[in-house]
């Protein structure tokens, strides 16, 4: 698979050196489909939806419409009624963590696991001081995937709320969320799921996971910034109070009060991300065209190749399992990530360098930072020497 000649951006050169964007996990580039089904939406059809009966409003909602399905299918999910749009994951997992808080009391539990991001981190730690419930986490094994041996004693009668990341963002741990669920749903607990970092990666079913919520980013998958997904099963959004109010998620509203418009719209107050669903939904066909089997295949084969190489690269320690996502991170002996990540981009390679917002599972593995390359259907086994090249010389230089 080479898809590179799809993405206008990648067609330069970065300090003099042809770019090599090894940062998918932290955004992917952008399609030229996408940017032209953008253009071509603000170009023709430009209108708010839901509330005109003139032609543009109309195509405009269609439009909006088709790509909640879009969604829908993508995920195997029932239809458009499980799909809200928000702004992000973090918006989605914040969404949750408000509208959940009712069912919280002091004395009950949210089990979460060790590798989370901080977008699914911080909304529990805030839900937890509002309502008196505690945090429990799922532990890591020494090689970095979830010791599942501990399921039936961290998740209780006390949980109320699971939630897992599906694919870690830092060690690449691909999360076994079924056997989770499983677990969550045997106690009548609330199963959800940061799929940021595996659907623009795997073939995702949500049925297939046991979810009862799962949160995504549009940007991570070829799409456009500012919109993201919340899917949820009819029976849990039925049940979840909005999060946002005003125009839009209403159906009937009166100076004393107001009742709730019908899903997904309940979810989505004010004017919505109207050309970026557009976009979303064109990444997605996208994605759908090449095959998610094929793109799993095409990136777990350049994964496997650069985690092999770095693991015989001396004073160069890969964090994380050998199964993995898309993803490498690592350290480099006597070098702070940053210095490293200076020099990749000295030689034309985006990689990203810090706590990649997972502060506490930094600390947790005893590093302050590491170096993550995190690959696409753009990335090229012929693009890693580069990499290698750079992290040589940062051997070289700081160990
Ligand atoms: N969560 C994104 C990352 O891991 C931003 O880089």
């Amino acid at each position: 698979m080479n898809r590179r000649s799809d993405f206008p951006i990648l067609n330069q050169k970065v300090h003099g050196k042809p770019l090599v964007y090894f940062d998918n996990a932290a955004t992917t580039q952008k399609p030229r489909l996408v940017l032209d089904a953008m253009n071509q939406y603000y170009e023709h059809t430009n209108a708010n939806v839901h509330r005109g009966v003139h032609a543009l409003a109309e195509a405009a909602t269609e439009a909006y419409e088709q790509a909640h399905r879009t969604v829908a299918k993508f995920i195997s999910a029932p239809g458009m009624e499980s799909i809200i749009f928000t702004r992000g994951t973090t918006e989605s997992l914040n969404l949750l963590s408000y509208s959940l808080r009712d069912r919280l009391k002091k004395g009950d539990e949210i089990v979460l696991t060790r590798l989370e991001h901080h977008s699914n981190l911080i909304p529990w730690q805030q839900a937890a001081k509002a309502t008196g419930a505690t945090l429990k986490f799922l532990e890591l094994t020494p090689t970095g995937e979830l010791d599942i041996s501990a399921l039936d004693k961290v998740i209780t009668d006390k949980t109320k709320i699971v939630t897992t990341t599906h694919v870690s963002n830092v060690l690449g741990t691909v999360v076994p969320v079924k056997q989770i669920a499983d677990r969550a749903h045997q106690i009548g607990a609330t199963m959800i799921v940061d799929a940021a970092q595996s659907v623009p990666h795997l073939p995702i079913s949500v049925k297939k996971l046991g979810a009862d919520f799962l949160a995504f980013s549009g940007h991570k998958m070829y799409g456009p910034t500012g919109i993201g997904v919340l899917f949820g099963t009819k029976d849990a959004l039925t049940a979840l109070l909005p999060f946002l109010f005003g125009g839009e998620m209403v159906h009937e509203v009166s100076y004393e009060t107001s009742t709730w418009n019908r899903l997904p719209w309940k979810f989505e107050a004010g004017t919505p991300p109207i050309a970026e669903g557009v976009g979303l939904a064109a990444a997605i066909e996208y994605l759908a065209k090449l095959g998610m089997d094929k793109i799993a295949q095409h990136e777990h084969k350049i994964t496997k190749a650069c985690y092999d190489s770095l693991k015989t690269m001396d004073k160069i320690t890969v964090l994380g399992p050998e199964e993995r996502g898309s993803l490498v991170s690592f350290t480099v002996d006597g070098a702070h990530a940053h210095d490293v990540a200076a020099l990749c981009d000295q030689v034309g390679v985006a990689v990203r360098a810090g706590h990649h917002c997972a502060m506490p599972l930094h600390l947790h593995l005893g590093i302050p930072a590491s170096t993550r390359a995190s690959f696409g259907v753009y990335s090229q086994e012929t693009e890693l020497p580069v990499l290698y090249d750079a992290l040589e010389k940062a051997v070289r230089l700081f160990s």
